[in-house]
């Protein structure tokens, strides 16, 4: 067998788990790469990332960034794979965790799990959670067996930009001093806030907000497949996605169960690409309101 380097993978060498450097992100990403378009074309569906550059660019700035803590795992000195976990809120998020496809199903993704949930463990986060993509049934039996609970569908949907605002809203860039107002509608309609990611996101001139009666509704790093939003109701969030001039990344990920949110996307020409699942293990709150979880939860 051989990985993406095209050199053999010995099936008998112990896998070692250390943290990730800034360097390792090439390698990393193309066995990211390599490993999801895999797994996607196995099922038929469309590959998450067009070219390793994607993958190469995100983790390079997770394994540059204090705000995460990366893994790879080494089978005879070389990366077989690596995970992620971002620390930057109450709650921690999971990946990518992929495995090189010629060493998959030998316990090395375990590996790479066990090392962030532990890592959870000893920082006390209140929570660990990730997206799952549903037809992968390798992925999702790993998950539930180190205690992750399936806890909401979700369908990734994308589409041309839809262009619409409701009346009485105005959708802006996110300020640094919108931080607060947007940390206390994440805790009241999830229990917990996002601050570290959003003021990442404000940095970056990603994150929006939606204001009604000189009030901010809703607010999202960004309408992204990486980026997060919340809202206090439906019509809140939906000024967010009407005014998104495109969704980056595969698609965006939204709550199935909220019927009238998934309905309005899907009459307003977004199209399921994939269902997903997400999956939580510790904290977690049934959400008081409108809500589009990032890749990573
Ligand atoms: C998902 C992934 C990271 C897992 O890594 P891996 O090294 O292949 O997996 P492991 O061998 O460590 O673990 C697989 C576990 O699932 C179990 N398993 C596999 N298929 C199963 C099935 N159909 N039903 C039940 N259990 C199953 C294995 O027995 C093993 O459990 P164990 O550790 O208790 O023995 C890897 O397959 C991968 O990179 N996939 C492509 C990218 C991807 O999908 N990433 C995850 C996105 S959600």
């Amino acid at each position: 067998m051989s990985g993406p380097s095209g050199a053999a993978i010995p099936k008998e060498q112990a896998v070692a788990i250390r943290r990730a450097k800034p360097a390792d992100a090439e390698v990393c990403g193309r066995i990211c790469f390599e490993a999801f378009g895999r797994i996607a074309a196995q099922h038929n569906f469309p590959p998450d990332f067009p070219s390793p550059e994607f993958p190469i660019r995100i983790l390079s700035t997770m394994f540059s960034h204090g705000g995460f803590f990366c893994v790879v795992a080494e089978q005879d000195g070389r990366i077989v794979g690596s995970n992620g976990l971002d620390e930057r809120t109450p709650i921690a998020g999971v990946g990518p965790i992929t495995i090189d496809p010629a060493a998959q199903n030998r316990g090395a993704g375990r590996q790479l799990m066990q090392a962030v949930m532990e890592r959870a463990t000893e920082r006390n986060f209140a929570g660990v959670r990730l997206v799952q993509a549903v037809y992968h049934s390798r992925s999702l039996s790993l998950y539930a067996k180190l205690g992750l609970v399936v806890r909401e569908p979700l369908a990734c949907m994308q589409g041309p930009a839809i262009r619409k605002t409701p009346r009485g809203y105005a959708v802006r860039t996110a300020q640094a001093e919108d931080l607060a107002a947007c940390n206390e509608l994440c805790r009241r309609v999830h229990g917990h806030d996002r601050g570290g990611e959003l003021s990442d996101a404000i940095q970056q001139g990603t994150a929006v907000v939606a204001e009604s009666d000189g009030r901010v509704r809703a607010c999202a790093s960004s309408i992204a497949f990486f980026g997060h939003a919340v809202g206090e109701t439906n019509q809140d969030l939906q000024a967010l996605i009407g005014a998104a001039r495109e969704f980056h990344g595969p698609a965006i990920l939204v709550p199935t169960r909220n019927a009238g949110l998934f309905r309005w996307c899907l009459d307003n020409g977004l199209r399921v690409v994939q269902p997903m699942t997400l999956m939580t293990v510790g904290l977690y709150n049934e959400p008081a309101g409108a809500y589009l979880p990032s890749i990573l939860f």
